[in-house]
């Protein structure tokens, strides 16, 4: 890669069907991604692709998926999914995905688009809120990470790593294990340009072990990283406009409007009891 890709980064869509009776959706979140569709179709000069890092429904029903599919039929890229804790990998490949074997196994992929080799990873634990990654999945990661050399790459996956080993809301990441064996697998893996994640509702870069580690705030709301009293959800999406150069990644936040409005707020009690 000589000169630059433009791509997109999108994560939480926690799409809903208006159909479903849904008392976990706090935000009309079928307009939001009409709204981003919308701003996405005027970038010029388009963008070579989109990576969506999961939550791409709230409730995993297949009415969501269907409503997702129809969505994004007018995106002139291709699209590269991720699942994450509020998806259903059965319902998933029924309606986009197109698996017809082993529907209940993770959704590992590798891909080259535009001249970046991305690489997706499936941390979901079904009914769970925490992620993790199996031995085989860090084995897959481990094949891919040696294809396509020469070509940068971009990891992709809904929970991001966790910084702290005993952290209060493990529910947040990966787990402590499968973030170790991860931090092994990538060392000294200078061609990783990123990890792009999802998943905390909160816009973050940490810089884990020397790899950019880019969160999204997502499409659905925002966690308010400022309030103590519990985890108070408010009103407040974006995406990312990325680029990669032959220098590295640069993730340049598009924020909606929002008058961050206040949703919810579970109290501690709730948000230590999640797992
Ligand atoms: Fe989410």
């Amino acid at each position: 890669m000589t000169e630059p890709v433009h791509f997109l980064h999108l994560t939480d869509l926690h799409l809903s069907h208006p159909g479903l009776a849904d008392p976990h959706l706090l935000t009309d979140t079928a307009a939001m991604l009409d709204r981003v569709l919308d701003r996405i179709a005027g970038i010029v000069p388009p963008p070579a692709f989109m990576i969506v890092s999961g939550d791409l429904t709230n409730s995993g029903a297949p009415e969501s998926y269907r409503l997702l599919e129809e969505k994004m039929r007018g995106v002139a890229m291709p699209v590269l999914y991720a699942l994450g804790n509020h998806d259903s990998r059965e319902h998933f490949h029924a309606v986009i995905g197109g698996r017809e074997t082993d529907l209940a196994a993770p959704l590992d992929y590798d891909r080259v688009v535009a001249g970046v080799h991305v690489i997706v990873l499936d941390t979901m634990i079904p009914g769970r809120v925490g992620g993790t990654l199996g031995e085989a999945q860090l084995a897959f990661l481990d094949g891919a990470l040696g294809r396509q050399q020469g070509l940068a790459k971009i990891v992709v996956m809904h929970h991001p790593p966790a910084l702290d080993p005993n952290a209060p809301l493990a529910w947040e990441t990966l787990d402590w294990p499968a973030t170790e064996r991860l931090c092994r697998v990538l060392q000294g893996r200078c061609d990783v340009a990123a990890i792009l994640c999802g998943h905390i509702h909160v816009a973050r870069v940490a810089h884990w072990h020397g790899v950019p580690v880019l969160t999204g705030v997502g499409l659905h709301n925002s966690f308010d990283p400022l309030y103590s009293g519990g985890l108070r959800a408010i009103e407040g999406a974006g995406f990312s406009l990325c680029t990669l150069r032959p220098s590295g990644l640069t993730a340049t936040v598009v924020s909606l409007p929002s008058e961050a409005r206040e949703l919810r707020i579970l109290p501690w009690e709730t948000v230590l009891s999640l797992r």
